[in-house]
């Protein structure tokens, strides 16, 4: 259980741990690459964590420091592992290791943790199992524990309708060793960091964007060349920050070096719409990824927006945060097509609702969505965290502008994606 109590303001410069997807595809693409990759400043979190101990597990030699991890290749040979992989929360980790090991011709298991053994899987064993791997699984191969006997597998073309970058990627990471072209074509854009990092890596991707859809090819039988990969900050959890900031009752605050891709850019965009005082910085790009530092001042009074399907994918994990915004903007705000955030780390649309009505707030839940009517002030609540590190730190920052006493029922799961958040937390703020 964590109090948490209202602030006086918000102070000073912080750099949020670094992007978990990033950190993520680092690690993987470092291991299925020939030769050495020195990832720079990686996240080290409980999901990044446990692809890591995967790629061991498979025979990768990793060496660990401070702030940088050397993976040495395998060329895409790996070796049978002894035991079953445990991919923990990572949904990330389990979707795109089972691409990768779909292209393996030994037996490797893969599970997960009470949360992750309930989400759905078969958007990625499908179009697998029609590349040619033999999967299965509980559910018919829907959920985990999968078993999975992978080879030689063909290239296919696969429409990804929910527009996700878990299964763009293992498709792609699969496709790189298969025969022929494996083309995956999606509505809207999804995160493109796989595609970005694979020319670090000197692979060959063809990108098209047309009106009608998103279409990423490959050629089979590719090899990786290792590299260096720079994680930049990561916007996700810097979201949190920018919130706080923005809903202080006084102060500023400097987020630095914070990753801006256009396929994670959908909060900070939001944020603009409603009404922030936000301005970015000293742009760069490091490692094919753009860059900048984000300042941020309070603003009295948020206005309330609308996020529509095609916006999704670009703030999906920034929605709790975004629902404590519009919580406290003036008017009616609206989140549609957002049905996949049943499907994450918790049922996000029940854990926003649950908890923003025990706030005070009023709240429609929609099956894909929600509608909420803005109030002034929140009202103290004992939260629900089901514990989802996004909506404990979501409501975390709700409770830091609120006048009565918030409790977090699990305060430890932040360390899924921000180990140090609740120190964080106390160095930016004074009370
Ligand atoms: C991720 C993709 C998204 C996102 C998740 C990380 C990734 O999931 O929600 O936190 O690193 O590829 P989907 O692929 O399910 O959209």
């Amino acid at each position: 259980m964590q109090k948490v109590e209202k602030i006086r303001r918000v102070k000073g410069k912080l750099r949020t741990p670094s992007d978990k997807s990033i950190t993520h595809r680092s690690f993987i693409l470092g291991a299925l690459a020939r030769g050495e990759t020195e990832i720079v400043r990686p996240l080290f979190s409980e999901d990044t964590k446990a692809t890591l101990q995967i790629l061991k597990m498979l025979g990768t030699e990793v060496q660990e420091e401070t702030d940088r991890v050397i993976v040495k290749g395998r060329n895409y040979i790996f070796r049978e592992p002894e035991n079953i992989l445990d991919a923990k929360n990572s949904g990330t980790t389990a979707r795109i290791m089972t691409g990768v090991l779909s292209t393996q011709p030994f037996f490797s298991v893969i599970i997960g943790d009470k949360s992750l053994r309930q989400r759905p899987m078969l958007r990625v064993v499908e179009p697998l199992r029609n590349m040619g791997a033999n999967i299965d699984g509980r559910e018919e191969g829907n959920k985990l524990p999968l078993a999975i006997r992978g080879g030689k597998l063909r290239g296919v073309s696969y429409f990804n309708k929910r527009a996700s970058a878990q299964v763009k990627t293992a498709l792609l990471l699969a496709g790189l060793r298969a025969e022929g072209i494996t083309q995956v074509v999606e509505p809207y854009l999804s995160r493109d960091h796989t595609e970005r990092m694979l020319k670090l890596f000197g692979g060959e991707i063809i990108t098209i964007s047309e009106e009608k859809g998103h279409i990423v090819k490959v050629k089979g039988e590719q090899e990786l060349q290792g590299t260096e990969v720079y994680c930049p900050a990561d916007p996700s959890s810097a979201a949190y920050f920018a919130a706080l900031a923005t809903l202080a009752p006084e102060g500023q605050l400097i987020l630095k070096e914070v990753l801006l891709n256009p396929t994670r850019g959908g909060f900070f965009k939001k944020l603009l719409e409603m009404g922030g005082d936000i301005k970015f910085e000293d742009f760069k790009e490091v490692s094919n990824e753009p860059v900048a530092d984000i300042v941020i001042n309070p603003v009295n009074r948020l206005k309330a927006v609308k996020v529509s399907p095609s916006e999704v994918p670009t703030l999906i994990d920034e929605i709790p945060i975004l629902a404590v915004l519009m919580a406290l903007a003036e008017g009616v705000s609206e989140v549609r097509g957002a049905k996949e955030l049943r499907y994450k780390e918790s049922d996000r649309i029940k854990a926003i609702v649950v908890n923003l009505r025990k706030m005070g707030v009023q709240v429609e839940e929609l099956d894909d969505g929600f509608i909420i009517e803005g109030t002034e002030k929140l009202k103290g609540a004992k939260i629900e965290t089901f514990n989802d590190h996004r909506i404990a730190m979501a409501f975390t920052v709700a409770g830091l502008i609120t006048d009565e006493e918030v409790i977090i029922d699990n305060p430890e799961c932040v360390a899924i994606s921000y180990p140090n958040f609740w120190n964080d937390i106390f160095s930016v703020t004074e009370f």
